[in-house]
C-alpha cells in the first residue's frame, strides 16, 4: 500500500517529536519515500540528523533552499501523495487555519493540493481551548484529516486529552486517506476475525488457536482500498485497527448476532474467523472443582453463520484443512452456498493459525482455482479482495 508513495512528514515543536521517529521509520520500511520538514522549534527537541538517518533523505528545515531539481523546495514537496504533520502543535494548527505561511512546513501545505493529515499533540488546556477547537474545526471543514490526540499522561505529568496518537493509528489513517477512491470505494465489507470463546464456567472456555491476524489483515486491506469496514472480532491480542467500525464479541452466538446486524446493509461478508461448531449446553455459575473422576461436558451446535445469514451480498468463507485441501474446501463452498472459499493449508506451522503468512487456494462457484505460494497475510488479503472486486464488478454489470 505505501510502497512507492511520496509522503511529507512535518514535525513541529512538541515533546512528542521524538515519537515521530517511529512513524518515519515504519513508513520508510513500508517502502514510502519520506521527506521530513521540521519547524525551527522541532529542531530544539530532536536533531534533523535522526530523521535523515532513518529516512535516508535530506531533512528540510530552511524556507529558502532549492530542491535538487532547482525548484523552490516547498513547491517540489507540495506534490507529495500526502502531507502528514505529526506531531502538530497548537501554534502550527493556528497558522494553518489562518493561512499563514511563514515557515517551510506551512508554506508547503498552502502550496499543496494533496490530502493533509495532522496528529495534534499538546497540553490538555491548550487542546481544549476554544481557539484550538475552532482552528481544528476550520481545518476539518477544509478536508484535513485529524488523528488523535488521545487521552493519557502528558509531559506536564497531568492526565488528559492531548497525547500524540500512536504510530499504528497514524499510519493506518495515512493508508486510509491514500486508499480513498480505491477499487472498493463506497462498498461495505463485513469481516470476522479470531477464535470464538465458548464459556464453560467463570474461568474456563473452549476456544481455538486463531490469532485474528488473517481477519485483521483483510479488514485493513479493505479499508485501504476505500471500503467502509465492519470488523466483528473475537478476543485477540492484536491492536484494533483505526478507520473502521469494530464490534467485539466472544461467543459464536454473539458473532452470529453481530454479523446479522452488520450485514443488514452490506456488499460483502468475509468469514475469516474460526467459529466454534459446538458450545457447552450451559455455562456454570461456579468454577468446576477438581474431582477424582473424569468430567463430561454436554455440548450443543452453534449456528452456522455463513449458512444461516442470507442476503444480497457476496459471501466469502475460509477452510483450514490439513488434508484434501481443495476437495474439502470445494465441499464447504457447495454446502454453505457461498461465492468464494479460501482454503488454508495448515499442514505446516508457517501457514494458517497464528502464523504471519498463509498458503491459500481460492476457489469460486465456477470451480476456478487459484493457487498462491506462502505470502504475508496482508498480501493474501489483497489477493482475496482482488477476487471480491471482480465479483462486485460482475454483479453490478448484471444489475444494469
Ligand atoms: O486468525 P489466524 O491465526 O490468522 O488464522 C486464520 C484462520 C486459519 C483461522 C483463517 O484463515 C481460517 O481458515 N478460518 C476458518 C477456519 C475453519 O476451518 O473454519 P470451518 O471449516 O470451521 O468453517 C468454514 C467457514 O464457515 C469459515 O469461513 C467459518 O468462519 C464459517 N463458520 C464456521 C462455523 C460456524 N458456526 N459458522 C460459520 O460461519
Amino acid at each position: 500500500m505505501l510502497k512507492g508513495k511520496t509522503i511529507v512528514l512535518g514535525i513541529t515543536g512538541s515533546i512528542a517529536a521524538y515519537k515521530a521517529v517511529d512513524v518515519a521509520s515504519q513508513l520508510t520500511q513500508s517502502g514510502a519515500k519520506v521527506d521530513v520538514i521540521m519547524t525551527e522549534a522541532a529542531t530544539k527537541f530532536i536533531a534533523p540528523l535522526t530523521f535523515q538517518t532513518i529516512t535516508g533523505r535530506p531533512v528540510v528545515t530552511n524556507m529558502f533552499t532549492l530542491s535538487s531539481e532547482s525548484e523552490v523546495e516547498h513547491i517540489s514537496l507540495a506534490t507529495a501523495d500526502i502531507i502528514t504533520i505529526a506531531p502538530a502543535t497548537a501554534n502550527t494548527i493556528a497558522k494553518l487555519a489562518s493561512g499563514i505561511a511563514d515557515d517551510m512546513l506551512c508554506a508547503t501545505v498552502l502550496a499543496s493540493k494533496s490530502p493533509i493529515l495532522i496528529a495534534p499533540a499538546m497540553n490538555v488546556n491548550m487542546f481544549e481551548n476554544s481557539i484550538t477547537q475552532d482552528n481544528l474545526s476550520r481545518l476539518k471543514s477544509r478536508g484535513f484529516t485529524i488523528v488523535g490526540p488521545v487521552s493519557g499522561r502528558l509531559a506536564s505529568g497531568k492526565k488528559g486529552l492531548g497525547r500524540f496518537a500512536n504510530a499504528t493509528d497514524i499510519i493506518g489513517s495515512i493508508c486510509q486517506v491514500l486508499g480513498d477512491n480505491g477499487d472498493l470505494d463506497g462498498k461495505h465489507i463485513v469481516v470476522t476475525a479470531g477464535g470464538t470463546q465458548e464459556p464453560i464456567d467463570p474461568v474456563r472456555c473452549i476456544t481455538n488457536r486463531s490469532s485474528g491476524k488473517m481477519g485483521y489483515a483483510l479488514a485493513e486491506a479493505a479499508r485501504d482500498r476505500g471500503a467502509m469496514v465492519t470488523l466483528v472480532t473475537a478476543p485477540t491480542s492484536l491492536t484494533k485497527p483505526i478507520g473502521m467500525e469494530i464490534v467485539n464479541i466472544c461467543t459464536a452466538r454473539e458473532m452470529y448476532q453481530a454479523v446479522r446486524v452488520a450485514t443488514s446493509q452490506t456488499d460483502v461478508l468475509i468469514m475469516a474467523a474460526a467459529v466454534a461448531d459446538y458450545c457447552p449446553l450451559r455455562e456454570l455459575d461456579e468454577k468446576i472443582k477438581r474431582e477424582s473422576t473424569g468430567l463430561t461436558l454436554e455440548m450443543e451446535r452453534t449456528p452456522d453463520i455463513l449458512v444461516s445469514i442470507k442476503g444480497d451480498f457476496i459471501k466469502v468463507g475460509f477452510a483450514a484443512e490439513s488434508n484434501n485441501l481443495v476437495e474439502n474446501a470445494r465441499q464447504k463452498l457447495q454446502q454453505k452456498d457461498i461465492d468464494l472459499i479460501v482454503a488454508n493449508d495448515i499442514t505446516s506451522s508457517d501457514s494458517g493459525f497464528c502464523a504471519d503468512d498463509n498458503r491459500v487456494t481460492i476457489i469460486d462457484r465456477e470451480d476456478r482455482i487459484d493457487n498462491f505460494p506462502l505470502l504475508p497475510k496482508r498480501e493474501v488479503a489483497d489477493k482475496i479482495l482482488d477476487r471480491v472486486a471482480i465479483l462486485l464488478a460482475t454483479k453490478s454489470k448484471q444489475q444494469l
